[in-house]
């Protein structure tokens, strides 16, 4: 077999089969097929498609291209969540702690935050002491006692999504469906779990800028999750404007703690919940309607927020005191306020540009390499549909660097859309799959 014909194939528009996927996965981890021919392969999979059968058999390569995690000694309780990618979106920090007060077992690796979009994985290294790599025995324990561990991404599982998706990064090769779900499948199977639960995201700030293309992602990745015997539900949540109010790592850690302190009321709040329950009602056969209100119950009777401050002193986290007084997170030295440059409704906020202004502060990396600054970001004091003047404050810039301030409040104003008429509220939820 010789990948010049795969990618020679694939260019036409033709099926490969489960045999030709397994020889350019091997090949490519393995270092025998080269970056530029794996590259060639990947934009014809881009413009061409991948069908059902060839995303099955790519993420079942890339999931088995590494160890797997056997997690059957917590008796299907043990519960995922994965989004597909946000601006401001700290869903994990809050659904992970309101699924194991419901008695779920949340064994999750996550990622760090790339381009635009955060990574949970940054957003808890802003808290300081919490160790984001565990070893396999203090991850089970934990996870045993306290129904909560998050940890990075471990060196060898799934190692070809790894490795394929940091050449998707560099050669404009991301927004494939096939290719996507094919990622975040392979990765969601190794780890184990027996419940995932999907965030699907749509608009502005997300891969998927239409709800078909959203649903379609949605559907494949269901399907291939079902097909390999776990239970699956994908949740199409809006993106067209950052979730909740804040973007930058210890400013969404605070706001997390803010929602489960039952301090902040939203549609971060109302996402959580419905993702939290999603998680429940599989696990745990129940109806949803009742595992809406078991979620709810679990963050106004202080349970979720008693979880997290068990799972942060678990991993480290030298001073909680944060959890009474979330703002001491975001000590960041410089702050500037923006204001809005004429009057009238925000009838929109592109919330990838809100995240490129707030990579541009600190918040984000270019590269994997890139030091971040915890502190860096920023918070929407106004959100699309909201009335103002010119004048008013809009947000508050965070960062370390001064110099950082010019081109990121640039940025940040060309994110927003004035008009005079109040624009058509959005939903949260477009659907469920
Ligand atoms: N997240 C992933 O893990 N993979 C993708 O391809 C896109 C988002």
């Amino acid at each position: 077999m010789k990948m010049y014909d795969l990618i020679e194939k694939k260019k036409r528009g033709k099926r490969l089969s489960e045999r030709e996927i397994g020889f350019l996965v091997s090949g490519y981890t393995g270092g025998e097929i080269p970056d530029y021919q794996m590259s060639a392969f990947l934009m014809a999979a881009c413009l061409r498609g991948l069908d059902h059968k060839e995303t099955l058999a790519l993420t079942k390569a890339m999931r088995d291209s590494g160890d797997r995690l056997d997690l059957s000694y917590l008796g299907g309780l043990a519960a995922d969540k994965h989004s597909t990618g946000g601006v401001g979106d700290k869903t994990s920090l809050i659904v992970g702690p309101i699924a194991a007060a419901l008695g779920l077992k949340i064994a999750k690796m996550s990622g760090r935050g790339l381009g635009h979009t955060g990574g949970t994985i940054d957003k808890l290294e802003s808290v300081e002491g919490f160790e984001t790599t565990l070893s396999p025995e203090r991850f089970s324990k934990q996870v045993q006692e306290i129904g909560l561990a998050i940890i990075g991404q471990s060196r060898n599982l799934a190692p070809a999504d790894k490795k394929i998706y940091a050449l998707r990064d560099l050669t404009a090769t991301v927004d494939s469906i096939g290719l996507i779900a094919s990622s975040i499948m392979s990765k969601k199977l190794a780890a184990g779990a027996d419940v995932i639960v999907l965030d699907v995201k749509v608009g502005s700030g997300a891969f998927m800028k239409t709800k078909a293309d959203a649903k379609a992602l949605a559907l494949e990745m269901t399907e291939i999750g079902r097909g390999c015997g776990k239970k699956v539900r994908a949740v199409l949540s809006n993106m067209d404007v950052p979730l909740g109010s804040a973007v930058g790592n210890a400013l969404e850690v605070a706001e997390a703690v803010r929602v489960l302190r039952n301090e902040e009321k939203g549609e971060l709040l109302e996402l959580c919940l419905e993702l939290a329950a999603n998680m429940v009602s599989l696990a745990k056969n129940c109806p949803i309607d009742k595992a809406r209100i078991m979620a709810a119950e679990a963050v106004t009777s202080g349970k979720a927020l008693e979880v997290f401050r068990r799972w942060m002193k678990a991993q480290g986290a030298k001073d909680v005191s944060f959890i009474e007084a979330p703002d001491k997170l975001c000590p960041a030295e410089r702050r500037r306020t923006v204001v809005a440059r004429e009057s009238g409704y925000i009838v929109s906020m592109n919330a990838e540009t809100i995240g490129k202004a707030a990579a541009l502060l600190g918040a984000g990396r270019e590269t994997l390499d890139d030091r971040i600054d915890p502190s860096a970001g920023i918070m929407l004091l106004r959100k699309t549909g909201d009335y103002v003047r010119a004048g008013d404050p809009v947000a508050e810039l965070y960062t370390s660097s001064a110099a950082a301030f010019e081109e990121a409040e640039t940025a940040f104003c060309s994110a927003l859309r004035f008009g005079a008429k109040e624009p058509r509220k959005k939903p949260l939820i477009y659907g469920i799959v």
